[in-house]
Order: structure tokens, then sequence, then C-alpha cells
């Protein structure tokens, strides 16, 4: 028998609380976006290439400003935050059509909480087209030897080439979206087959995960692992393990693969057998309490929406296992993580890490983190929340 921590009246509660910092939010971020990360808890207006505070829709996190106000709008149905959602959506059209920062993989992240959302609330076909432009875009990084969509740098820079990262099945959603609406299966098979190379290299035997990882593109083998935002190559990058986590459940929603779920659940697993005293991980699963290492309290907020998600799948007794572990760790974001109790801050969700050895947003709070902070709140609230994935 099973224990229900935190109810939808608990997530409705912390839900609203974020609503307080996401109202005044909307006009200093109506269009100037904030930054990927605070700087002492507290956004500030993205920074362009020259350094200078522009607020401009560049990087790959803008969307999750963007996504906080669907979620915001979908709940309260209140039209302030679908104004400014839909300034900022017509920002991020134009942002594919002028093709401004748009090499990299990470267009998933960046059009399915902004355009796909707008397109499933309120059937905008600018936004469906902004959004179909955008798998087009990504399809150009896939190599058809290996398999894999290359995550950055140009196609023929020889430190990226062939290069993948897990954090990238996130993206494939889009993908997968795309050929259902199009009708066109190419986008849906890169998807598959990226997601099957991950599978098969990406996640180690024990099931922790590489964060990177090379393939040949000539020849299409598979050659080796590398980190670029964890410990070592060899430990599990936390927020990692949780874009796994949650983005194997996503590409069995669209292929109904088995074997997305089976790798999910072991994933999970050990997720959770390397959770701390507190429920919300280290940035590195290589560390435990009295480390004196950082939380990544956004991993854990990605982790608790992947296995909200996996568990709509799973037999009834693990499923069971899984919401209320995930509810144990939502309950510790909220109590010990939230700015519920911080006036001086206008994010959501404190502590997370970017990149330690970048020593980039160590210990701050990130966009990221805050939007599936939200979305987690979401599903506690609204177990049939359709997903913008
Ligand atoms: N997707 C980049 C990161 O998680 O830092």
């Amino acid at each position: 028998m099973y224990q229900i921590p935190f109810t939808s009246k608990n997530a409705e509660d912390a839900f609203k609380a974020a609503l307080v910092k996401v109202d005044a939010n909307l006009v200093p971020f109506r269009e100037k976006f904030p930054d990927d990360t605070t700087y002492k808890n507290v956004y500030y207006p993205r920074k362009d290439r020259n350094g200078e505070m522009t607020g401009a829709n560049i990087g790959w996190t803008t969307s999750f400003w963007t996504g906080i106000l669907w979620l915001a709008y979908e709940w309260t149905k209140d039209e302030k935050y679908r104004e400014v959602a839909q300034v900022q959506v017509d920002n991020f059209i134009t942002r594919m059509e002028t093709a401004s920062d748009v090499d990299h993989h990470d267009l998933g992240f960046l059009y399915s909480i902004t355009c796909i959302a707008d397109y499933k609330l309120n059937g905008s076909q600018k936004s469906r087209d902004g959004a179909i432009l955008a798998a087009e875009t990504l399809m150009k990084r896939f190599w058809e030897k290996p398999g894999i969509i290359q995550a950055w740098g140009r196609m023929d820079d020889p430190k990226q080439r062939g290069r993948a990262i897990i954090d990238s099945l996130m993206n494939l959603p889009l993908l997968y979206w795309a050929s259902l609406e199009t009708g066109n299966p190419r986008y849906a098979v890169a998807a598959l087959r990226h997601a099957t190379q991950l599978q098969r290299y990406q996640v180690r035997p024990d099931a922790t995960t590489y964060h990177t990882f090379y393939f040949n593109t000539e020849t299409g083998e598979a050659d080796h692992g590398e980190t670029a935002q964890g410990f070592a190559d060899d430990s599990c990058w936390a927020r990692g393990q949780a874009w796994a986590m949650y983005g194997f459940p996503l590409s069995y929603i669209y292929t109904r693969r088995e074997s997305f779920l089976k790798t999910a659940t072991a994933l999970t697993d050990y997720f959770l057998a390397h959770t701390p005293s507190d429920r919300v991980a280290y940035w590195d699963l290589a560390f435990g309490d009295g480390s004196g290492e950082e939380k990544d309290s956004s991993a854990s907020a990605i982790a608790v929406c992947g296995m909200l998600e996996l568990a709509k799948y799973l037999p009834a007794q693990k499923a069971a296992s899984y919401r209320q572990q995930a509810l144990e760790i939502l309950k510790s974001l909220v109590d010990n993580y939230s700015t519920r109790d911080h006036p001086e801050s206008n994010a959501l969700l404190l502590h997370s890490v970017y990149s330690k050895p970048g020593k980039h947003g160590v210990d701050e709070a990130c966009l990221w983190g805050d939007y599936f902070y939200m979305e987690a709140l979401m599903r506690v609230m609204n177990p049939s929340w359709r997903l913008y994935w």
C-alpha cells in the first residue's frame, strides 16, 4: 500500500505560488528573454553574442520561459499569459524563418513547448508551419550512415562531427510529430534510428548513460563516449540520465517500441538508487551526501516528469512505486528548492547546475529547471494533461 505524499491540492498551491513569480516577469520578459540561468538567483535579460544584455532569442533555453507561459495559460485560462506567449511564439517563428541560431540539435526543445504547444492549445497554423520548418532544419543534422543526429557545431567540424548527446532524446518528439502532421515518414524514421542508436551505445550495461558519444560518419561504427558536463567520461551526469528517463518514454509514445520502456525503467531504477536523503540528485550521480558537491534540482524536476510519464505504461505495482517516488521528489522540490519563500528571486526553482566543469550556472536557478518544475506540478494537478512534447 502506497501513501500519497503530495496531493493535487499541494501541487496547485505550489503552482499558484510559482505564478506570483511568473506574473512579476510578464512585463520585463515580454519581448526580452531571460538568460539560461540566474545570477545570484535573479534572472536578467539574455546576453547577445557580444555580451550585451539584449534579451535576444538565441541559445537552447528561451523556449522554457514561453513553455511556462503556456502551462500558466492552460491551467488558469488567463489571457495575460496567452498574450505574452503569443508575442514570443511570433519571435520563434521569425527565428526559424531567418535561420537565426538554429544550427544545433536543440530545435525540439525550442519548438515543442512554444509553437507545437500553441498549435495544440489554439490551433495556430503559422505555429504549426514554424514547427514543421524546425523539423526540416533538424533533419539537416542527420548522418545517414550511423543513423544519428549530430548535436553541436558545424557538420564538418572534426571535434563535433558524428557526436550525439543524450539530451537529444528530448528533441525527437518534434520529428515524430512532423511525420504525423505531414504524412511524410522520413522525420520519424530518422528519430527512431537515432533513439535506437543511443539506446544501444549511449546507455551502458549498468543502466547509466554517457553524456556524449561519437559515431563514425563514414563507416557508421560506434566509436567512444565522452562527457561534456559530467564529472568524468565514465560517470553518470545526473541531468543526462534524467533526459533519457524522460526521452525514452517520449519515443515510446510515438513508436510503441516496448524496449524503450525497458530501458527507461532500468535508467530510472539506477537514478532512484542514487538519490540522496532529501531525494534531489547531486549534479553527477557519482556524488552523494557528504560529498560537498552541488545539487541539480533541474535533473530531479525532469526525472519527475519522466517517471510520471513512464508510469502510464507500466504494470500497476511498478507504476504505483514510480508515482509514489516521483511525488516524494516533487514534494522535496516544493518544500526545499522552490522560491516560494524567497522574495529576492524571480526564478521558480533554486539550486541547479548548468555546467560544473564549465563553471557556468553552478548552484543557480535555470529556465529548464523552472519549466519542468511547472510541468511536474501540472501533471499532478491534471493527470490527463496532454503533452506539448
Ligand atoms: N541540454 C543541455 C543541458 O542539459 O545542459
